[in-house]
């Protein structure tokens, strides 16, 4: 198995001497194939990233024969389960409810550009009919339908892109290279490991996703933290994919949830279950980059469908969360974790209509915008787009609110019913006169700046 080198660290050293290391370093990496020409995105990349960016709102959805025992997508994992007797699921997997024209449709008036669907999570099932292995929707189970086939015909009848998620880990093949997580998985043959097979079986699924289904809007990859405690750094030869990735399909875009700063050859930065800059839940104290953003959330608390887990957020907080994301200047990938008889929860549903409710009505301060002037705030946050400043007021205990701005503000009115707001500039800022905030998820000043 091909490895990078442990190289000597280049702090402390004189310049002659750093630029010796330097070469050293490129020499070696290059030696091991680590390093290729410095990707550069194709214009049709760019383009993508921008229209990524301006989307704002996306659908994850987490869907697999571990739906079928509604314990979340770790059960095999979490349970201790034997990997083998897993796999009996699939044969008892017919979903006879899925229906992808009502999943979009209801994604859709959500407000959501894009579904990001769960090709293939860590137990290794493949949700579509891949010639890889049999461990397929198709040939393992009795509904034999090819979802992901219908899923992105009518993704495309309806005009919302196609995100792909694919598991970098799998908890039942022998050849793949266990990591920390798939270690504690029984019934495996680990005297199988070969990398270099896995490598090839993830390429060539990889290859049927970027050819046999249309165009594909992202590969979001999961799972590099599964090697991230090896002593000798696991390398997972991911230029080499990607720039497979971005030969087969320029604009498709590459996300990596590894939860660091982006590698080389990404085109997204994903932040998991919490907003760029922030890290309650534990996963993300990397930098942010300079790529398009996004934070992924559930909707309750957990990815795959899980029986007990009602804890749903109420649409207020997810609709905050959703504007505070944009307030990032990033999007929001809300996740789903559909029924195993097919459908979306009624749960999600609702949550679904009461978030495209106030998408229609106020999509245009969320579209498009970048992070406002002001960050985050305790009453809420701004987003700009050209010369419009949208101030999203989520809690106000006073009638005033100070707005330190470095621009001049020409023009303020209440977004809902374009009323005038009255407003004074200071030496501290903007005096907006908002009124007593009352009873509204998001009550939004639109402020025309020069
Ligand atoms: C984590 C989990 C995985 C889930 C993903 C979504 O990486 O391992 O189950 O799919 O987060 O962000």
């Amino acid at each position: 198995m091909a490895v990078y080198p442990q190289l000597p660290t280049t702090v402390d050293l004189k310049p002659k001497t750093m630029i010796k290391r330097t070469l050293l370093t490129l020499i070696l990496l290059f030696a091991v194939g680590a390093v290729q020409a410095q990707y550069v995105p194709t214009e049709e990349n760019l383009q993508a990233r921008k229209e990524f960016a301006e989307s704002r709102f996306g659908i994850f959805l987490h869907w697999g024969i571990y739906s079928s025992f509604a314990q979340g997508e770790w059960y095999l994992q979490n349970a201790g389960l034997d990997a083998s007797e897993y796999k009996k699921a699939a044969d008892a997997f017919y979903p006879h409810r899925f229906n992808a024209k009502e999943w979009v449709s209801a994604i859709k008036d959500a407000g959501a550009k894009y579904i990001c669907f769960t090709t293939r999570h860590h137990d290794g099932f493949s949700m579509w009919d891949t010639d890889q292995s049999d461990y397929n929707i198709v040939d393992a189970t009795p509904f034999g339908r090819d979802v992901l086939k219908e899923l992105t015909k009518e993704c495309r009848k309806q005009g919302i892109r196609v995100h792909l998620y694919y598991s970098h880990i799998d908890w039942g093949r022998g050849d793949y290279p266990a990591g920390r997580t798939a270690k504690g998985v029984t019934g495996r043959d680990t005297d199988t490991e070969d990398w270099p097979a896995y490598y090839d079986f993830m390429n060539r699924q990889l290859n049927e996703l970027l050819t046999e289904y249309g165009d594909i809007g992202a590969i979001w990859f999961d799972g590099w933290w599964d090697h991230d405690e090896d002593a000798t750094p696991f390398n997972w030869e991911l230029e080499e994919q990607y720039a497979m990735i971005h030969k087969l399909q320029p604009s498709c875009l590459v996300a990596n949830n590894h939860h660091q700063t982006p590698f080389e050859g990404e085109d997204i930065q994903i932040f998991e279950r919490d907003l760029p800059g922030e890290n309650e839940y534990g996963l993300s104290g990397q930098s942010i980059s300079k790529l398009p953003l996004e934070t992924c959330q559930t909707m309750n608390g957990m990815w795959g469908y899980k029986v007990v887990d009602q804890n749903y957020k109420s649409p207020e907080t997810l609709i905050r969360y959703l504007v505070s994301t944009a307030g990032k200047g990033a999007n929001l990938l809300l996740n789903i974790g559909p029924q195993p008889n097919g459908e979306l929860p009624a749960a999600a549903i609702e949550r679904l209509k009461a978030m495209g409710e106030w998408m229609r009505a106020n999509g245009q301060t969320i579209y498009g915008t970048e992070a406002g002037d002001i960050k985050q705030q305790p009453w809420g946050v701004t987003t700009r787009k050209g010369d419009k400043l949208y101030v999203h007021i989520f809690e106000l205990d006073a009638e005033t609110l100070t707005l330190p701005l470095d621009v001049e503000v020409v023009e303020a009115v209440s977004f809902a019913d374009r009323k005038a707001v009255p407003y004074t500039t200071t030496d501290e800022g903007v005096i907006l006169e908002v009124g007593r905030v009352v009873d509204t998820v998001d009550y939004i000043v639109e402020l025309t700046t020069k």
